[in-house]
């Protein structure tokens, strides 16, 4: 999401830079390896450091690079195809189909693709004669457009229009096969077609299950919950299931009234950010039912392989505002879960499951995310980082300070983090495990905020209420309209350790910008505001961009055209631009088939406008992508002509 929900709820006193600097540099390791790593020790961070690259061009990046475009269409480099498989409206098994007018009911949409296609992943089944490959997709469904959504728009606004929104919002799990010739689509019938939406019966689990701050008028044991929304970034488990993330659940609700302080640390307001649901549906106004926002903002758990299945929300990963959820497993067999909580000024969290992973199978670790330690890091000047525990009775997380136990931590983790003294960073976006070398790189997509503060000499704050810490050595630019990717490696190499090494790996930006603090370090293609992060089995790093509708074609981002994906090397640092998508889009979610020869790439909300929501009236006045009249966001399927595996 984007600049309507560029939200800043962190009161803090911008106490990281004080932090960072008091913590004693130490021994480098090179992260990566070679010249590029060496160069890329950014001590000072100063912004527009141009790093040495090795000049020959990389081997991993094997395609032309496609150039800047700003028409209505997918270019992808020659030699490559991208088909549309599944896009909003479509049925996602043997359900009703879409209808360009919108006319389709409430109860249609809950049987079809929702809008704002997000993360997703690919869970590979066994295929059948006659055809290549098979596999279950999981799709997120971000947010909804109701401009585009209705035949009147918001002109109007009923009980049906709310349940269609609803319904427009959450998870698809839909059943592919790759054909014979190559080409991709949905399985209908299918029994594993499913839609989860903001209304699906879910169940709480972990340690906030049942607390009093999660108990409702509706749900007096606080156990269970209905629906999820905004599911933004996604990960999966070693054991087969899907994580899907809540992330900005508080534009959903409306107080009314002289909104509390933990619900505005939340971003919680008193007239919502223009959904209305409250309108028609209670439980949305948070003054009536003021618990109803602490049961989201969470992580929840889908097994798309049992389609009668209750998605089980994990308290124990924290309540933010998710992006995604990747994962490593550390050296003992513990599962650790990477996230970030995209607002300015936010943090990087990780869990470390208490118990090791059982490879029987997904009922042998269905309860393996209750339990755990959640963590949250602290970016040292000296490229060193901590991870800082989030555990009741440590760290000052005591009853004193208003965390009477681990319930109320994992409930209110934003002040937890706030408490222990977190990094406070650019917007923390995706995380990217890369499976080789274990180092996790975070797109931190872009804030022009920072800086403004201005820090007390006696005491190191920022005055009271500042939502603008000043730079650090991790989020070195105080203009960083172009955001910046960063990576670290665990101590040890292990993903369970409390410490780290990290660097800056790119401040993105344009090469060709007159300003030099603009160029940042690229290089290679120019792109900025990275979002969607995933690294292949070779090592190819895809970031895909989500310059928000306000920024596209203007200022610093008129030369940038509309948004990319681009592949880019992590040991040489090449950074080559593989796809640009229609007009207005975002490019959200990726994952390869089995084989590595199919690409899933997500063109989230083509055409949308800087309100976001559209004009029904000219519902295609941007973008018609990719059929005519209203835009749908969409899942490609990109493929080599020749077969060959993506990027090489
Ligand atoms: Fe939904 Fe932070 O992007
Ligand atoms: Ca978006
Ligand atoms: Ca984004
Ligand atoms: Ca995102």
């Amino acid at each position: 999401m984007h600049d309507p929900y560029d939200s800043n709820c962190n009161p803090s006193t911008g106490l990281s830079f004080q932090q960072v600097m008091a913590v004693s540099p130490s021994r480098r390791r090179l992260l990566g390896g070679g010249i590029v790593a060496a160069a890329a020790a950014l001590t000072g961070a100063a912004p527009g450091l141009r790093l040495a690259r090795a000049a020959v061009s990389s081997p991993l990046l094997g395609f032309e690079p496609v150039p800047v475009a700003s028409d209505d269409v997918v270019h992808v480099p020659r030699g490559y195809v991208a088909e549309v498989i599944y896009a909003w409206g479509d049925p996602v098994s043997d359900g009703p189909t879409f209808a360009q007018d919108a006319s389709n009911s409430a109860a249609d949409q809950e049987l079809q693709a929702g809008m704002h296609h997000d993360g997703m992943h690919f869970f590979a089944m066994p295929a059948q004669p006659g055809e290549r490959q098979r596999g279950l997709l999981a799709v997120n469904h971000e947010y909804a457009d109701d401009g585009l959504l209705h035949p009147d728009g918001m002109r109007t606004w009923t009980p049906d229009k709310v349940r269609k929104s609803q319904a427009a919002h959450g998870v698809s799990v839909v059943e592919l096969r790759q054909r014979a010739d190559g080409g991709w689509e949905v399985v209908r019938p299918s029994r594993y077609g499913r839609r989860i939406t903001a209304s699906t019966p879910m169940s709480i689990a972990g340690p906030a299950t049942g607390h009093p701050w999660m108990r409702t008028a509706a749900d007096s044991a606080g156990t269970r919950v209905l629906g999820t929304f905004n599911n933004c970034a996604n990960g999966f488990t070693p054991w087969g299931t899907y994580l899907t993330c809540e992330e900005n659940f508080y534009a959903y609700f409306a107080h009314g009234g002289d909104v509390p302080v933990a619900q505005r640390r939340y971003g919680i307001t008193a007239k919502g950010h223009g959904y209305r649901w409250h309108e028609h549906d209670e439980r949305f106004d948070a003054q009536r039912h003021p618990h109803e926002p602490n049961r989201f903002g969470w992580v929840v758990e889908i097994d798309p392989f049992d389609p009668a299945s209750v998605p089980v929300k994990r308290t124990a990963l924290g309540r933010f505002c998710h992006e995604g959820a990747a994962h490593a497993l550390a050296r003992d067999g513990r599962v650790v879960v990477y996230m970030g909580d995209d607002a300015r000024g936010e943090y990087i969290y990780k869990f470390v499951s208490a118990r090791p992973f059982d490879p029987a199978g997904a009922a042998a670790n269905r309860d393996l995310l209750d339990e755990g330690t959640l963590y949250v890091a602290r970016f040292g000047a000296g490229g060193t980082g901590q991870w800082l525990a989030l555990r009741h009775g440590d760290n000052g997380l005591t009853a004193d300070h208003g965390f009477p136990g681990q319930a109320e931590v994992l409930i209110h983790a934003r002040q937890a983090a706030d408490r222990v003294g977190a990094t406070m960073m650019d917007r923390p976006e995706w995380m990217a495990v890369h499976p080789r070398s274990g180092e996790v790189y975070c797109s931190l997509t872009n804030n022009t905020k920072r800086g403004g503060a201005t820090v007390n000499a006696a005491d190191g704050s920022t005055p009271a209420g500042s939502s603008s810490p000043p730079v650090d050595a991790a989020n070195p630019r105080a203009d960083n309209a172009f955001g910046h990717i960063i990576r670290w490696r665990e101590e040890g190499g292990d993903a369970a350790a409390e410490s780290f090494e990290w660097d800056v790996f790119i401040l993105c930006g344009d090469p060709a910008h007159p300003d030099a603090a603009k160029r940042g370090t690229v290089n290679g293609d120019a792109f900025g505001s990275p979002d969607g992060l995933w690294v292949d089995a070779d090592g190819r790093l895809w970031i895909e961009t989500d310059i928000s509708p306000t920024s596209l074609y203007k200022g610093d981002y008129a030369a940038l055209g509309n948004n990319a994906m681009l592949c880019a090397d992590t040991v040489s640092g090449e950074v080559r631009r593989f796809l640009t998508g229609p007009r207005g889009c975002e490019i959200a979610g990726v994952i390869q088939a089995t084989d590595r020869r199919t690409l899933f790439v997500n063109i989230q909300h083509p055409g949308e406008t800087p309100g976001e929501r559209s004009n029904p009236d000219a519902p295609s006045s941007i973008s018609a992508w990719p059929g005519g009249g209203r835009p749908r966001s969409a899942t490609l399927a990109i493929r080599r002509l020749d077969g060959g595996v993506i990027g090489a």
